[in-house]
């Protein structure tokens, strides 16, 4: 305490002496260039059309001991249980061709199960779970290989579509004929599930938080017939919307499982019991994707088995995946970069930067089990402040004098200028992986435009001169600063810093903050929290400060348009909807929504470029977000999976759990371990207990 109340007092004299110099020396200026880091590989940038095809083929293939299930009369045969037209995988995509049957990838994770029930809104744990579970009417992950023009999302269960001459209406055409991991077939009424009673029902908020306003204000969907649906939009050819239907937004559940729990369907259930219907015991939950779940042991593994019903192919014919199994190890994000390295786990994305040194140094030894490379700095930090003050999260009179604060522009710079954001990045690993991040648009991302960025330098005097002038004074002099006496009774200012303990970096990070704000006068209070719970209190909005890791559309622009401002009531992470159901946007904000809404509606490049300079520019001089840190991440992949792309990141249109295409990974025959926990079976009913054995 009395060192906070010594470096008060000295940026009071100093401001005794010239108010004018300080506040000269804070002018806001360009952010510094982030030192020198070349990614270590480039994409082979390709069309589309020459990822994937949808079409029939002569004949297909499965994994011999599949056949046995068949001839047992435990499943149909292979061609009846694929789509009309499977999707296709091109082989000359393939980075090592067609693939052999076998084996298994084993991921580690921190996260841990909440259940089952993802567009209800329960998390899997993360790490490539929902991802591999889930199938969305597009796919974006890829995308990262495709060439700039061609850029758009690809097929997925939405095979093709087109547009109204008007532009208004988007006609998609769903795969026909593919089947539920069960055997049931998937349709438009799951779609329609997915939107009426799950996006559009206010009750329930789908895991990675679609809203209606994720697809524009004033859209609307409609059932054509089985296989074809109809969106109605108010902007004319938004196909930004492409990218929203995308993982994690639009991956319809299974219907014909969930619908029977949904209050509007069984009057008997709450929303809570709907949500909570399928917890992580719940094995053989039907999807789309490539492995099913088949075993659960809590704080210890969960493992899935191939999809018998999967409906994508190669060219061969030869049914996907080729990796028989998936094993999701329920440990810590750090232990998933250790085994990674150490060989006795099979995949990470390195991105807690305290361990880059380490797992570089053991890499590249050349017996070294796994490949490690580097990409883009594309992960990175901000401090989020809550600016909800009519009520989101009902807070107290101290929780409300503290969203006034966020809400003031002088009190957000201060902030800002009392970080020392180069201390920040040093503090997480030294070397020329971390750079100062003012905020807003990545560096080095292709919407970024330094001119058009704001970043007020670390200038602590200068910080303590504009909370002065804000009327935060000490009045007790303890060495904190007090709310003015018509605010939470003249108290302390004492402001809590929500953070996700789950992460070794978001908590030094929380640390470094909380540490660097006792100058400032301020009280930064750490409310630290699993991921699980972390996750839930942000949604509940029941927090001052939080640390974040940045997340798509912020990379991207293109992916997760509408998180980069609150163009809904519910859809961005730091300002949502009060108790009266209205968003008490600032008019700074509203300038941020209505570029966004601008970017959506027009496909035109150069007027995407300005528009995203003026947002870039709005966003960062009000200091919107506090950035703290950005830096590159690392893809780990053990050295026997063929397939794994060049260049693949670990984090950009999605993860890199997408972005590799894991039903096209697969291990060369030479190469083949066995590891499988469960070899030779396939997963049983939905409900019951673990996978079946043919015989
Ligand atoms: C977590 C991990 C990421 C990635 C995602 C996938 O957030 O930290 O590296 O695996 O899950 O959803
Ligand atoms: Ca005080």
């Amino acid at each position: 305490m009395r060192k906070h109340a010594i470096a008060l007092g000295g940026a009071g004299l100093l401001l005794g002496v010239s108010l004018i110099a300080a506040m000269a020396q804070s002018a806001p200026t360009t952010p510094p260039d982030p030192p020198q880091f070349a990614a270590q590989s480039a994409p082979i940038l390709v069309g589309i059309k020459d990822i994937l095809e949808f079409k029939a083929l002569p004949e297909y293939h499965e994994p011999e001991w599949v056949t046995k299930f068949v001839t047992a009369g435990k499943l149909p045969p292979v061609a009846e249980r694929l789509p009309k037209e499977p999707m296709v995988y091109k082989t000359a995509n393939m980075p090592d061709g067609i693939g052999v049957y076998g084996d298994v990838m084993r991921h580690v994770i921190g996260g841990r199960p909440e259940g089952w029930n993802y567009i209800g809104g329960q998390s899997q744990g993360w790490g490539g779970i929902d991802i591999g579970l889930s199938e969305c009417l597009t796919r974006t992950g890829p995308l990262f290989e495709v060439k700039a023009d061609e850029l758009e999302p690809l097929p997925n269960l939405a095979k093709s579509w087109e547009w109204s001459e008007d532009g208004h209406t988007l006609t998609m055409h769903l795969i026909e004929g593919a089947k539920w991991s069960d055997g049931v077939a998937f349709n438009a009424d799951d779609v329609m599930f997915y939107w009426n009673d799950n996006v559009n029902d206010p009750n329930v908020t789908p895991l990675n938080g679609a809203t209606p306003e994720t697809f524009g204000v004033g859209t609307t969907l409609e059932k054509v017939d089985d296989y074809t649906i109809k969106w109605t939009f108010k902007e004319v050819k938004p196909t930004q919307y492409l990218y929203a239907m995308a993982y994690g937004t639009f991956c319809p559940g299974p219907a014909h499982i969930l619908k029977p729990q949904h209050p509007k369907y069984n009057t008997a259930n709450t929303y809570d019991q709907y949500k909570n219907a399928f917890p992580p015991e719940f094995m053989n939950m039907p999807v789309m994707g490539a492995w099913v779940p088949v075993e659960y042991r809590p704080d210890d593994i969960i493992v899935m088995r191939r999809n018998p019903y999967y409906w994508k192919v190669d060219e061969n014919g030869n049914q996907l995946p080729y990796l028989d199994e998936l094993e999701y190890r329920l440990s810590t994000w750090a232990d998933r970069d250790v085994q990674a390295v150490a060989g006795s786990g099979d995949f990470s994305n390195l991105e807690q930067a305290e361990g880059y040194v380490e797992a570089l140094k053991r890499s590249a030894e050349p017996t070294a089990p796994a490949r490690l490379q580097f990409g883009a700095r594309t992960i990175g930090y901000v401090l989020q402040v809550n600016y909800s003050a009519n009520g989101w999260g009902e807070p107290d009179t101290r929780g409300q004098a503290v969203r006034e604060l966020n809400r003031n522009l002088d009190f957000r710079k201060a902030v800002s200028m009392a970080l020392d954001r180069q201390r920040l990045g040093d503090s997480l690993v030294r070397g020329p992986f971390t750079a100062i991040y003012p905020g807003g648009l990545y560096a080095g991302t292709s919407f970024y435009d330094k001119a058009s960025t704001v970043y007020y330098p670390y200038d602590i005097a200068a910080a303590n001169a504009l909370l002065d002038s804000a009327g935060l004074k000490d009045t007790d002099g303890d060495g904190i600063r007090n709310f003015p006496a018509d605010q939470a009774g003249g108290a302390n200012v004492e402001i809590t810093l929500l953070a996700n303990t789950d992460y070794g970096t978001d908590t030094n990070l929380a640390e470094g903050v909380i540490a660097q704000m006792a100058p400032l006068g301020l009280r930064v209070i750490a409310n630290f929290q699993t991921g699980t719970a972390r996750d839930d209190m942000a949604e509940s909005g029941k927090w001052d400060w939080a640390v974040a890791r940045q997340t798509a559309e912020i990379v991207t622009v293109v992916q997760s348009t509408s998180a980069l401002a609150p163009v809904g009531p519910r859809t961005n992470a730091f300002h949502r909807a009060g108790t009266d159901g209205t968003l008490d946007l600032l008019p700074f904000e509203q300038d941020l929504v209505n570029d966004v809404n601008s970017f959506i509606a027009t496909s035109d490049n150069a007027e995407r470029t300005e528009i995203m300079k003026r947002f870039q520019h709005t966003y960062t001089d009000n200091v919107y977000t506090i950035g703290l840190t950005q830096y590159p991440g690392a893809l780990i992949i053990n050295k026997r999976f063929s397939n794994i792309p060049v260049g693949a990141p670990i984090f950009q249109f999605n993860w890199a759990e997408d972005n590799i295409i894991r039903e096209r990974v697969y291990v060369a025959a030479d190469k083949q371990s066995t590891n499988e926990l469960f070899p030779d079976t396939l997963p049983g009913a939905p409900g019951s207990a673990g996978p079946i054995t043919a015989n």
